[in-house]
């Protein structure tokens, strides 16, 4: 089969190749899969840099979410079959940038009837992070104000669209102002450009003086959220897109009764197992629903060769939503 394989550490994207490998033989409590999208991630950038928190031994093919069709089902498993459509994540974050993967049964879903299978390749990380920020450490009500961080991205995408599944009202607020077309789109209420120093008091303002009840941060704004929060807030960490990790003046937090919670999904199966099939279950009844649906970045990268452009992408900040990579389609045409 065809796969990108790393065998040293590289500069950047620009240096990944393609090349033919055998084929994973699956364990017994493995799916082989033949793999229809990749959902690209920021950190696959790092990791084939060896720059990520996880150094895969050399070589190794990158690549963590995917979705596709079931080639050989896992024995004695009866919840997948040869043919079904799954999504997934690899524990190791490696091995879906190629045609075919093996992967451990419980790391599969099945993919929503009302999803595309490019639409499933960025599910498995994005919209439990948003759900589990939102519904197990914010405890969001209907009719809140949710102020969303990075809404553009991934989880932020994600959390957009579950906040207002849930019924709550959402700000969404972004980078660069062409950004703010896609934010409405998922149903945002309002944008704001994070980029203007006075956006906090935008929130403010947008939210009628009452400020946002939960803001769900996956760059690092918490310290300025605080601003802009309204009384027993709830502000949720989810990450550090900007790169810098804050120090949070211990007063501020004090002053509105604010309550700042860290979240660790890919934690939740080592610490709380139990909330995880919960969670899918609220997530893909949503789903099922209607309610929330990814969003895929346009162009979709077709062939492993466009993976090094995938991340390019990615790394200059332009994207929105999901940027999906399909390995086994022809590359497009120049
Ligand atoms: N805690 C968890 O369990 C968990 C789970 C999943 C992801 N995460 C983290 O959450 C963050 C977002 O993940 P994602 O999948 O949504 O990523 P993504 O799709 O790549 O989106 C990240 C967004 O961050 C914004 N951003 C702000 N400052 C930036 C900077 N200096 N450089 C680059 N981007 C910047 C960009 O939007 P604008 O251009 O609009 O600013 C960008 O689109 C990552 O840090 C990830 O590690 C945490």
């Amino acid at each position: 089969m065809r796969a990108i394989v790393v065998d040293a550490w590289l500069k950047g994207p620009g240096g990944l190749e393609v090349k033919e490998i055998p084929a994973p033989e699956p364990a017994a409590t493995e799916l082989l899969v033949r793999v229809d999208s990749v959902g690209a991630n920021f950190f696959d950038i790092l990791m084939v840099q060896g720059k990520y928190q996880i150094r895969p031994p050399l070589p190794f093919t990158p690549g963590a979410e995917f979705s596709g069709t079931v080639v050989r089902a896992a024995d004695g498993d009866a919840r997948f079959k040869a043919g079904d459509r799954v999504f997934g994540s690899t524990a190791t974050g490696t091995g879906a940038y190629a045609e075919l993967i093996a992967v451990p049964a419980k790391y599969c879903l099945p993919v929503p009837s009302t999803l595309s299978l490019e639409q499933a390749a960025g599910l498995y990380i994005t919209y439990p992070t948003a759900y589990a920020g939102l519904v197990l450490r914010a405890r969001v009500l209907r009719g809140e104000w949710v102020l969303v961080h990075a809404a553009a991205g991934g989880v932020g995408i994600a959390a957009v669209q579950v906040a207002k599944a849930l019924g709550a009202r959402v700000v969404a607020a972004v980078g660069s102002n062409d950004k703010f077309g896609v934010c409405t789109a998922q149903g945002a209420d309002h944008c704001v450009n994070y980029r203007d120093a006075s956006w906090p008091a935008r929130v403010l303002e947008l939210t009628g003086g009452h400020g946002a009840d939960v803001v769900i941060d996956p760059v690092g704004l918490v310290e300025k959220s605080l601003r802009c929060a309204a009384w027993n807030a709830r502000v949720v960490v989810v990450g550090f897109a900007a790169g810098a990790i804050e120090k949070i003046a211990a007063n501020r937090i004090l002053l509105k009764n604010v309550s700042v919670a860290g979240l660790h999904w890919g934690a939740y199966h080592k610490n709380e197992p139990e909330r995880i099939p919960e969670v899918w279950a609220a997530l893909l009844r949503m789903a099922e629903d209607g309610l929330v649906a990814p969003v895929v970045y346009e162009p979709v990268f077709h062939g492993l060769e466009q993976a090094k452009d995938a991340l390019r992408a990615i790394a200059s900040r332009a994207t929105y939503g999901k940027v999906v990579v399909k390995p086994g389609d022809p590359p497009a045409r120049l």
